[in-house]
């Protein structure tokens, strides 16, 4: 894993390419799988998308995580139907979910674009906050939610973008409580 190139500098704001990730690894444990393609997404897809994603995070019995999960597949799925389409739209994307019951649930949008996704890195000398009222705020906010954030560029057409969140931090053990006679 690494950086793949110097980041860019915008100003006072770097932006920098997402980690890669070994993946066959990764496959090769046990886990749930869902996936959706659209082949030709309207507008409303990423609402669809973060619909899906609800109820699949609910058969799982995973809700403690629905509201961070939606977060994550609306703006990965925005920016996939914004910077992820080459040569016209619409183009396919997809939406792939996968829970690990041992450690946790990944989120996996797929657009057909190669480009790298690129986080905004504040700069030394800016202000966080300045930077959240700018454009690129939608991977730092992913990234912030997410354990781990890194994208895969497919051997056919475009890429998956990736997010993990593992699931134990949802499901802390319930504290307090004591004797009752
Ligand atoms: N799926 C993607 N395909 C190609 N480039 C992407 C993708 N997602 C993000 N990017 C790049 O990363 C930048 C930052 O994305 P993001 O933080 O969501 O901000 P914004 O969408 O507001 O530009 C985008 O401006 C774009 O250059
Ligand atoms: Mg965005």
């Amino acid at each position: 894993m690494g950086l793949l190139s110097s980041p860019p500098n915008t100003g006072t704001l770097m932006r920098i390419p997402l980690p890669v990730l070994d993946w066959t690894e990764v496959l090769q444990q046990r886990h749930r799988y869902r996936s959706w393609v659209w082949r030709r997404p309207g507008l409303n897809v990423a609402g669809i998308a973060r619909q899906v994603a609800v109820e699949a995070v609910a058969d799982w019995r995973l809700s403690p995580m629905a509201d961070d999960v939606a977060l994550c597949v609306g703006e990965l799925m925005g920016n996939a139907l914004t910077h992820g389409q080459s040569g016209g739209w619409p183009l396919p994307v997809s939406l792939g979910l996968r829970y690990f019951p041992t450690c946790c649930l990944f989120v996996e949008v797929g657009d057909t674009s190669t480009a790298a996704p690129l986080l905004t890195a504040p700069g030394r000398d800016s202000d966080p906050a300045e930077a959240l009222l700018m454009d690129g705020r939608g991977l730092m906010i992913v990234q912030r939610i997410a354990d781990h954030l890194w994208w895969r560029q497919l051997s056919g057409l475009g890429k998956t973008v990736y997010a993990r969140l593992d699931t134990p931090r949802y499901f802390e053990p319930l504290t307090g409580g004591g004797d009752c006679g």
